[in-house]
């Protein structure tokens, strides 16, 4: 404290000064009123009197404190919740977590883009809101966004512009594969992207529920954010970099299908870098007859990585079997060739059992197929109308279509 007293020369004051501070003391010193409203100025501005942390317990936060009462809301919210978790797409847990990490993330990347904090943090804990409510995330992102206003209304403490930015951040947070120059909108896709990919069952669920062509703008995403806050890149972000709609236009020659199951497979194993993981595949069976569709670029490319290294984990004599098949893949036939399947072919290991049995299963008209994601370590069973859509999102079915005008005319 300076010594206010312009009489009094000592600091501290002394104590007998000391209890008189702002007015005057017992030798009769007055206040120094320039200085003393200089510092009182200060203070009230700066600094307030030391208080007890809320831990969001209702009673204690400050009636200012719009952060932490909408934080304190939507838990409560969720914690008293008549939707059980059975009839909710997620779980209570899941949107407790995710609400609130993406409110933490918003915090440390808002500082990083020098954009507003408070109304960051306040939009992602509320950007999936129609979820927590109702269960769903059909059309969630604009069926929440004024819900999220009539939270926030009645919580009270922002601004029509404040609300307008949040209102902008929740309404566009689920188009992930759009890109605009509203630093709100790509802040809630973002902070979005950033906390899922940090679950291991992030590409299993994308995978399973986005077209591939939704799911490229969550993987540009995630890359463009690690790179923004200097997080060493993952590999497995690359999986779509080289995906168009007539990605698969091309069939991939191999003569024993079984055999290059099992080849695959290797190269496909966790103790294979994901470096060296082949690019993706797909095995279309008619009955007992196979084929491989693939890209032919990712295809060449990798058989040029192949020629080019050793693969760690792999014994050399299995490395010269690995690259011949590669070599076959990438080349790429004018027509279907003719692929039996080898049954009891020896080269079939039992881990394997599960897709080649299924594939063998296959023994009649139906066709099917298996996805290969080899540097996600996925693979996709398709039949039905889920196959005819993939197959369509690949490109394959375009082929084979140009491939039936050719062999008709
Ligand atoms: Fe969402
Ligand atoms: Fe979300």
């Amino acid at each position: 404290m300076p010594n206010t007293h312009a009489g009094c020369q000592t600091f501290p004051l002394p104590p007998e000064c000391a209890e008189f501070p702002y007015i005057s003391c017992p030798h009769g010193h007055w206040v120094d009123t320039t200085t003393f409203t200089l510092y009182a100025l200060s203070l009230s501005i700066v600094m307030e009197p030391i208080k007890v942390y809320h831990h969001f317990k209702t009673e204690l936060i400050d009636k200012s404190d719009r952060v932490s009462l909408v934080e304190r809301a939507v838990h409560d919210l969720l914690m008293t919740s008549k939707l059980a978790d059975v009839e909710r797409e997620s779980t209570v847990c899941w949107e407790l977590k995710h609400s609130t990490s993406t409110a933490q993330f918003a915090r440390v990347l808002a500082r990083k883009r020098n954009l507003p904090i408070d109304i960051c943090s306040v939009g992602m804990m509320l950007h999936d809101i129609y979820s927590m409510i109702h269960g769903t995330y059909k059309d969630h992102a604009h069926r929440g966004a004024p819900l999220a206003m009539d939270l926030l209304k009645d919580k009270g403490g922002f601004s029509d512009e404040e609300l307008d930015k949040i209102y902008r951040l929740i309404y566009h947070h689920s188009d992930k594969h759009v890109w605009s120059d509203d630093p709100l909108e790509e802040f809630g896709k973002d902070v979005d992207v950033l906390d899922c990919f940090l679950y291991e069952g992030a590409f299993d669920f994308y995978l399973g529920n986005k077209p591939l062509k939704v799911f490229v703008g969550y993987l540009e995403r995630a890359k463009r954010v690690w790179r923004e806050l200097g997080i060493p890149q993952d590999l497995r972000f690359n999986l779509l970099n080289s995906y168009s709609e007539d990605w698969f236009g091309n069939l991939l020659a191999v003569q024993k299908a079984e055999q290059a199951l099992y080849l695959l497979n290797m190269l496909s194993s966790e103790s294979v870098s994901l470096s060296f993981r082949p690019p993706p595949f797909l095995i279309l069976q008619h009955g007992r007859q196979a084929e491989f569709w693939g890209d032919k670029d990712s295809w060449t490319s990798y058989h040029g990585t192949l020629k080019s290294s050793e693969i760690e984990c792999l014994e050399p004599a299995l490395l010269d079997p690995c690259r011949e098949l590669v070599a076959a893949l990438a080349q790429v036939t004018e027509t279907a060739p003719d692929l039996p399947y080898t049954e009891g072919d020896e080269t079939n290991p039992e881990a394997f059992s599960e897709v080649a049995s299924h594939l063998a299963a296959g023994t009649h008209a139906e066709a099917r197929a298996v996805l290969f994601w080899p540097v996600v370590g996925i693979y996709e069973l398709l039949e039905g109308d889920k196959m005819k859509k993939r197959l369509e999102e690949l490109g394959v079915v375009a082929a084979q279509h140009e491939k039936g005008k050719k062999d008709v005319s």
